[in-house]
């Protein structure tokens, strides 16, 4: 390791940002997250597993059927074709780094999620298998001498010129000084946008912070209008992210039924419960508009709750409710971002030094519509990958040239709430051309949302949904036929 070699540079700390870390050894890298470890990561709420075709009789081939039937179609091939063939490889990274699956004997326990046709996802403390999975890799990385794990800081510019990126700034809040810092390679594993959503699963760090200031500094964007809306959060009023209630409890019998106890889901789609996530989320969202209330039934399951979905019961014991003997109010909400910053399948974008991973990124694996637990093995997968390729590189970059990039003002409080409930409105499960054109002069008219960055990315998406004229996957007109 040579000290004085300009770093690589990692932004972002859930399993994507991670997996890129530890992979680029032995090459020194500066590790930046916005908060302590673990906090406001996504990867943390996981509550979904890893897919993988551990079992006999399953195969990589059946994986990729799956995630371009949930896709649409419209996934690349190139990048679903690698995730499925690494996806057991990245298993067993998994657990070399410390990961406990759960297992019954020596063979993993495997559950089943929407849109899967068998049983393959592995799980690590039950329904807590993100928070397991990042516990292990966040010891792996404070025990890694390459990685330099930097104070929670924002990143809040790069530095762009000819050569591509030569710098970047980092800033703590209230202080009027950040610190600038060379480098000439940059990666953002910053995670999705869905906190800009009045109805979210994502904790409030994932705003697209990543993705508005890679689109500043001239890179590429891809699918921006497909957005994962998840079909079971807890209907709950609370301010913030709201409470996951796992697929992988359909994949255990659980199903949907409305106040007057119709099973919303029969004769919808061949799989039911379990189609893919895109279609069950409609019906819901559907139902509730028509004023009906949703619920999801999983008191077969009785004792078994505590042991296979402890978080969940938690979660819905601090609400009031018990699981075992009552009904799960859900209502769909914003869950991952298929589209975002444009890259290929080494991570690259389309700024030289600038790469992107994880939900930040977008080199289409999932199409229309992610395939259920794709998206912690996409990290994992395409986190090594990346790690493993810019372990050997070293651009020469001539220091201090390029200009700064900023992603512009931020949005306050207020401007938030109402960007927020504008997303919801315009860009939610069922979309219409008429309704995101208003949402367009709305951020027109108005400062406050619309000269702030956010305002700026939720524009971009809204434009990306209009010029999407059919129905794709998650991406729903109301006013246009399905291709
Ligand atoms: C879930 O547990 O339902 C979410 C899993 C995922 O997002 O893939």
């Amino acid at each position: 390791m040579s000290l004085g070699a300009p770093p690589l540079v990692v932004v972002g700390c859930g399993v994507a940002g991670l997996a890129t870390a530890l992979s680029a050894a032995p090459r020194r890298v500066l590790l930046i997250g916005r908060a302590p470890a673990g906090v406001d990561c996504c990867t943390a709420l996981a509550q979904g597993g890893i897919a993988a075709a551990l079992d006999t009789g399953d195969s990589a081939d059946a994986h990729a059927h799956d995630t371009l039937a949930a896709g649409a179609d419209h996934n690349d091939y190139d990048a679903v074709r690698y995730l499925v063939d690494n996806a057991v490889m990245a298993v067993r990274w998994l657990q070399a780094q410390g990961v406990p699956f759960d297992l019954e004997g020596t063979r993993f326990l495997l559950g089943r999620e929407g849109g899967h046709r068998r049983h393959r996802i592995v799980h690590a403390g039950g329904d807590a298998s993100g928070a397991s999975l990042l516990l292990a890799l966040i010891r792996a990385a404070q025990n890694s001498p390459h990685i330099d794990w930097r104070p929670p800081a924002m990143l809040d510019a790069l530095r762009v010129g000819a050569h591509g990126v030569s710098g970047l700034r980092l800033r703590w809040p209230g202080e009027p000084r950040g610190e600038e810092i060379d480098c000439a390679e940059v990666v953002l594993a910053t995670g999705g946008c869905g906190a800009l959503f009045a109805a979210s699963t994502n904790p409030s760090g994932a705003d697209g912070n990543g993705l508005a200031l890679a689109l500043a500094a001239g890179a590429q964007a891809r699918d921006l209008e497909f957005i994962q809306f998840h079909p079971t959060a807890l209907s709950v009023a609370v301010n913030g992210a709201l409470p996951l209630i796992t697929e992988a409890l359909r994949g255990a019998g659980a199903r949907l039924f409305d106040d007057d106890g119709v099973a919303i889901m029969s004769d919808q789609h061949p799989l039911g419960d379990l189609a893919p996530r895109d279609v069950v989320a409609r019906q819901v969202w559907l139902a509730q508009q028509d004023g009906r209330r949703i619920w999801l039934d999983a008191t077969h399951l009785h004792e078994t709750w505590l042991l296979q979905f402890p978080t969940v019961y938690a979660l819905c014991r601090a609400h009031g409710i018990d699981p075992r003997v009552q009904r799960i109010p859900v209502t769909p909400a914003a869950h991952f971002h298929m589209g975002g910053i444009a890259v290929d399948l080494d991570g690259r974008t389309t700024v030289e030094g600038l790469y992107a991973v994880g939900e930040a990124a977008c080199n289409g694996v999932h199409g229309a519509n992610r395939l259920a637990s794709n998206s912690l093995l996409e990290g994992v997968v395409y986190g090594r990958r990346l790690g493993q390729s810019l372990a050997g590189i070293r651009r020469h970059v001539p220091a201090g040239g390029g200009d700064w990039v900023e992603r512009g003002c931020d949005a306050d409080a207020a401007a938030l709430i109402g960007l927020r409930a504008l997303s919801w409105r315009a860009l939610g499960p069922v979309r219409d051309g008429a309704i995101m054109r208003e949402a367009l002069d709305e951020l027109a008219q108005d400062a406050g949302m619309g000269g702030s960055w956010q305002g700026g990315l939720v524009g971009r998406l809204l434009h990306a949904a209009l010029a999407r004229t059919h129905s794709l996957g998650a991406h729903f007109r109301c006013d246009s036929p399905v291709d």
